[in-house]
């Protein structure tokens, strides 16, 4: 087996959920000696990881376990596992900081950070992004575009995450998403994840140096609540004060769907659209600090959002801030 101890035993202990396995067991399993066993986990149970230990049984990881863990997504990951490097914390200020920070010291593509809760999680125009403790997802996927020698629109890069997201949310739970241009990802008329993309351009070139992909997505129904604010807007996946362990799943389709549109290729324009719910619709829209009134008559192959504007006239806009109103 390769990898460390530590990812090997939670391996084994998260694919036997509720099972006790002897601590000889494990350590034959693993070719190590039985200290190095107990040592192992109590690092893990230092990390978070419900693990019981009983002293005829072995260790048993709880089956309520609900933390996120690379080792798991991992585990939940049928391709493109190699591809990806995971830092996981339970407590950041933003994901995107701190990928912001890795990236501009040149961290690979694919490497990928995660919170279990964020204290200054923010998205577009400024607006904190509301991230409580272990009921959603925070990841930050970085995307290293110099080293790749890939040339994208952030709108390319910023669609084909709103599309991974919105995809597999459906793989898994079977319910029907939305996505809100340009990559607000809606369940039953409700936001349940936003997405910010930031990068940084170099001036000799004029391309994108790097991208930072975050991702918020509301899954489990928080504990207290969505504030005020948000709260006649904003869902989770699992609108009851469900605790099942669907976060890990999650990521790892997210993930693998994000590689397929983004290095390999493969087009997602026709469900993009297809999932789109402004087309035909008629909404307000903030264009450097004016709302204008617009009809959206569709959606172009570079995502542009082709509007026509009370005047009569039509342009496709690739920004600007959308104010859902049916009418
Ligand atoms: C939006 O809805 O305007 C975008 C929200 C983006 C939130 C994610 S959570 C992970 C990453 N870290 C942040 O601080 N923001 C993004």
């Amino acid at each position: 087996m390769k990898g460390n101890v530590k990812e090997n035993i939670i391996s084994i202990l998260e694919s036997n959920k509720g099972l006790f396995i002897s601590g000889e067991k494990l350590a034959d399993d693993l070719n190590v000696s039985r200290a190095a066993v107990w040592k192992a986990v109590k690092s893990l149970k230092n990390e978070g990881y419900n693990i019981n230990s009983l002293q005829n049984k072995g260790y048993s990881l709880s089956k309520e376990t609900d933390i996120i863990s690379s080792n798991i997504i991992k585990n939940n990951m049928l391709k493109y596992k190699d591809k990806f490097n995971f830092l996981i914390y339970n407590t950041v200020k933003s994901t995107n900081i701190i990928a912001r920070e890795l990236a501009s010291k040149g961290a690979e593509s694919g490497t990928v950070v995660i919170a279990e809760e964020q204290t200054e999680g923010y998205g577009r125009n400024g607006k904190s992004f509301f991230s409580p403790y272990g009921t959603g997802i925070y990841m930050s996927i970085i995307l290293n575009l110099k080293k790749e020698k890939k040339i994208f629109k952030s709108s390319f890069i910023t669609t084909a995450a709103a599309m991974a997201v919105s995809k597999s949310i459906e793989e898994i739970t079977n319910k029907n998403t939305h996505i809100k241009w340009i990559n607000d990802v809606f369940i039953n008329n409700k936001k349940v994840c936003g997405i910010l993309t930031e990068g940084a351009f170099s001036f000799e070139d004029r391309k994108l140096d790097y991208a930072v992909i975050g991702i918020g997505i509301n899954v489990n129904f928080p504990k207290k609540g969505f504030p005020k604010e948000i709260n006649d807007t904003a869902d989770s996946i699992n609108s009851n004060d469900s605790n099942s362990d669907i976060r890990n799943i999650l990521i790892a389709r997210i993930l693998e769907n994000l590689w397929d549109y983004y290095f390999n290729n493969i087009s997602f324009y026709d469900e993009y659209k297809k999932r789109s719910f402004l087309i035909g619709k008629r909404v307000s829209i903030n264009i450097d600090n004016k709302e204008n009134i617009i009809n959206v008559l569709d959606i172009d192959e570079n995502f542009a959002l082709v509007a026509e504007f009370e005047d009569g006239r039509i342009d496709k806009l690739t920004s600007g801030s959308i104010n859902y109103k049916i009418s």
